[in-house]
């Protein structure tokens, strides 16, 4: 469990023993606790980030199913909310990764000595999650914090995933992983899966509270990045002006956060963060359907038809 066994209390290391598991091909341990899969570097959390953490009301959360364009969308986040503390061409994004910037709430219940101590952090908080909506804290469905759900097409999801995994890992990626980890997948024992899951409970209070919880895909973001920063901004309470729209504000924010611009900043080319994770990893390719380029006919076959199975009735698609 990555070296971190002296983090964990005996209360749940003794919880640890009772909960099935499984392990991924591409080297990650899975926990099943309360219906979902959580990663063994982060089962350790989430009991006392569900126990402790308590949202304020100007909270914003950004919540993703892992690979689907976080580290895009904490990037697009802080550059809306600090629109008037720095010039977009001075902006904190060009030398420090978004990850620090907006650092992810595990962080903060991380064993005795947290990484990040959440009473320090300036308020409005931008924090972020991978944790599935049934399972966040009741603070922050009771708060009137926002959260932005993100999430992406599984077949992109799965291998972005399967080449992140091997990279933290610290092994090659081997395309024979494949085959057993897609059978997983399919099994809903995927990180914070089942996916269907993860996105169905968004889905679904997104169009419960929708002024409190945005739900977005990555390859609608793709495709009109500028209407989605807009329903961003505006969502964030922090609306474009017309006078910075017709001042290109908002192409000048998606170039600054742009994956071809993130990734050759000397911070995402050449840092490590404090586990010691080169943040060139949150870097691959960024495009939609480079599925095609490893998975077989049978495969896509089953993982559409599965889709259409649980997304049926939802109004949701993938
Ligand atoms: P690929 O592995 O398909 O390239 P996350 O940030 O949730 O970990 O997701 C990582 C995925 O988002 C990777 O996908 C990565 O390349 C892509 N990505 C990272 N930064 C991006 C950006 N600024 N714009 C678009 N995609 C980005």
């Amino acid at each position: 469990t990555c070296g971190d066994e002296e983090r964990i209390s005996e209360e749940m290391e003794e919880l640890l023993k009772t909960l099935p598991m499984e392990k991924l091909p591409e080297g990650i341990d899975l926990y099943f606790y309360e219906g979902h899969w959580y990663p063994s570097m982060f089962i350790h959390c989430i009991i006392p980030f569900q126990q402790q953490f308590k949202a304020q009301d100007t909270d914003l959360i950004l919540v993703s199913f892992p690979k689907s364009g976080t580290t895009w969308l904490k990037a697009l986040a802080f550059a809306i909310a600090n629109l008037n503390n720095y010039p977009l061409n001075e902006s904190p994004l060009l030398a420090t990764n978004p990850h620090v910037l907006v650092p992810f709430l595990s962080d903060a219940f991380y064993g005795k000595n947290p990484f990040l101590k959440l009473e320090d952090f300036p308020s409005p908080r931008i924090l972020a999650t991978h944790v599935p909506h049934s399972a966040l804290p009741t603070s922050i469905k009771d708060s009137d914090c926002r959260v932005v759900y993100l999430c992406r097409n599984p077949l992109d999801q799965f291998i972005s995933f399967s080449h992140f995994a091997c990279k933290l890992s610290n092994r090659p990626f081997d395309p024979s992983f494949i085959e057993e980890s897609f059978d997983m997948f399919c099994r809903g024992v995927s990180a914070y899966g089942p996916f269907w899951d993860h996105v169905l409970e968004y889905w679904k209070a997104s169009r419960e509270r929708p002024g409190k919880v945005l739900f977005l895909k990555y390859e609608d973001m793709k495709e009109d990045p500028i209407s989605h920063l807009k329903v961003l901004a505006k969502f964030m309470g922090l609306p474009f002006s017309v006078e910075e729209e017709s001042q290109g504000v908002i192409e000048e924010v998606l170039k600054l956060c742009s994956f071809d611009n993130l990734k050759d900043l000397e911070v995402n080319k050449n840092e490590k963060n404090r586990m010691g994770h080169p943040y060139s990893v949150f870097f691959r390719k960024g495009e939609v359907g480079d599925w095609a380029n490893y998975l077989t006919p049978s495969m896509v076959e089953r993982m559409n038809k599965l889709m259409e199975e649980k997304f049926a009735g939802s109004g949701l698609d993938f």
